[in-house]
């Protein structure tokens, strides 16, 4: 009988955040990170290396202080990269993985590699050997599987467990693949390569959703014998997302009936916190519809449904919304709430703070008890959440004054605080802007003061919680001309300020990535 035990591989720190606009610093990740062990996956992708000493840093970050779950790093089938990834998991010791890839489709080797079927499996084998020399745990992508030609994937794939590798990953690199076609691939692989009968390798798949079709196509090939799926949180990913992970796991778990004895090791009810927390970290709102984690996921707002479930659940429901982590919520705090309640209520909430960071988000939680009754678990998230997201504040807001309305010219008048970390020295300095509104008047101001320029390309507000009085979060992504888009975050029970901190969330991690970005521009790119 087939081993029925489905490896949930976690690619939110790599694939994930290759989305555009969804980088983290090395805070989010660890953050990130953190809770995906509470969540029990069996692998995290912690990042790639070699393409940056931060995503080197990353990773290495992660395999030192996660406990728990396999750490992997990405790498090409190139000696530079898999030495880079060989030593950023070695603090994982045995629970190091390295995954090298290299393309396989006829399209890849023609236009892209211009090689030959023998030269990819040559160079396919000597990366797995290599990775071989720093760890047991080796994992072999052939990149655009899904669109190889079928007999010359069987060949790879023997190949690649001949030369050591235990997973062979076949990606649907472009989301290409539809469920019956895939699974029967899966079907042949499992057939024509004794290794993936025997157990001494598994097959994983890694589906893209181009066409929608990731989950459905991941689930159709766990059914004809793949033991690993790969997929993110929330299914974030390089253009329309990988497989989303509280999909698979959640239709594995609900249609039991169905896919009878496969299982993942997966503690369901952090599925929410693990969705909200990612949300927020890559500055990605989760679409309201959204299955599982989408705030409507289990609102019923027709009369029929809601009389049907009064009388029995299940009659329109076909999960509990507390499986996944929903309304698992605490009595509020308030202003009355000392350090030490905060302090612990953080620790309940799963968050791993010094002393330093408790002192830092207790100032914000008086700020925001002071103007609100209430503050719920979310609205200190959300508090803990932007502290994270913080980067070395070169600028920091002291003064806001905005003045609106329908007759009047927005005008808004910005105090900053100018902290010159190199010299050591502070300043404050003082502007005015009008604008369209009082947002665009804030922001000009801002500009003129920190002297960037930057283009807002996308800005969403939501309340953090229930009630008028709830916190507003703002979250915005900014060009400021160069390279990447740059993620701002910022809560206040005002939005207009909420505004003006995430734009200078944005600033400052624009001015801090610059060094980084330069460094990465030096190295190869995949
Ligand atoms: O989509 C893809 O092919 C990948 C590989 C690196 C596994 O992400
Ligand atoms: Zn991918």
């Amino acid at each position: 009988m087939k081993n029925k035990r489905i490896i949930i591989f976690d690619t939110t720190l790599r694939d994930g955040e290759q989305c555009p606009g969804a980088s983290m610093n090395l805070r989010e990740k660890l953050e990130v990170a953190r809770q995906l062990a509470r969540l029990k996956v069996d692998v995290i992708e912690a990042g790639f290396p070699v393409i940056s000493d931060g995503d080197f840093t990353a990773v290495e970050t992660i395999a030192r202080e996660i406990k728990g779950p396999i750490i992997a790093g990405l790498a090409r089938c190139v000696a530079k990269d898999i030495d880079a990834a060989g030593e950023a998991v070695k603090p994982a010791g045995k629970r190091g993985r390295i995954h090298v890839f290299l393309a396989t489709s006829k399209i890849h080797r023609e236009f892209k590699l211009g090689k030959a079927r023998n030269e990819i499996i040559r160079l396919a084998v000597d990366g797995i050997k290599r990775a071989k020399s720093f760890v047991s745990d080796v994992e072999f992508s052939p990149e655009d599987g899904s669109r190889t030609e079928p007999e010359f994937l069987v060949e790879v794939c023997k190949a690649a467990v001949a030369a050591g590798a235990t997973t062979i990953n076949v990606p649907d690199t472009v989301g290409w693949a539809v469920p019956e076609q895939y699974a029967a691939l899966i079907g042949q692989l499992y057939e024509e390569v004794r290794e993936f009968q025997t157990g001494r390798a598994i097959i994983s798949v890694h589906c893209h959703n181009d066409l929608g079709l990731a989950v459905a196509n991941s689930l159709a090939a766990v059914a004809a014998g793949a033991r690993q799926v790969e997929c993110t949180i929330n299914g974030i990913g390089e253009r329309a997302g990988n497989a989303a992970l509280e999909e698979i796991v959640m239709a594995l778990k609900t249609r039991s009936d169905f896919f009878q004895g496969y299982q993942c090791g997966i503690n369901t009810r952090e599925i929410v916190k693990s969705s909200r927390l990612v949300s927020r970290m890559c500055g990605l709102v989760v679409q309201r519809s959204k299955a599982i984690v989408g705030e409507n996921a289990f609102a019923h707002a027709s009369g029929i449904h809601q009389d049907g479930i009064l009388k029995k659940r299940e009659t329109y429901e076909i999960m509990d919304p507390q499986d996944v982590g929903w309304g698992q919520t605490d009595l509020p705090l308030t202003k009355h709430s000392g350090r030490a309640a905060v302090a612990s209520r953080l620790r309940h909430l799963g968050f791993k703070m010094d002393e330093a960071d408790v002192n830092a988000i207790f100032s914000r939680f008086k700020e925001i008890g002071d103007k609100k009754k209430f503050v719920y678990d979310d609205d200190l998230t959300a508090l803990v959440e932007g502290h994270i997201t913080e980067v070395p504040e070169t600028w920091s807001l002291e003064y806001l004054n905005v003045t609106c309305g329908n007759q009047t010219v927005p005008t808004a008048t910005v105090r900053l605080r100018k902290t010159e970390r190199e010299k050591g020295g502070v300043q404050t300095l003082q502007e005015a802007g009008i604008g369209d509104g009082p947002v665009d008047a804030s922001l000009k101001a801002i500009d003129r003061l920190t002297k960037t320029t930057g283009r807002l390309l996308d800005y969403t507000l939501r309340a953090v919680s229930k009630g008028k009085d709830a916190l507003g979060e703002v979250t915005m992504k900014v060009n400021f001309g160069q390279g990447e888009l740059v993620t701002g975050k910022g809560a206040s029970t005002d939005v207009i300020e909420a505004s003006a901190r995430a734009y200078l969330n944005a600033v400052n991690r624009f001015l801090e990535s610059r060094p980084r970005a330069k460094e990465k521009g030096k190295k190869s790119q995949p």
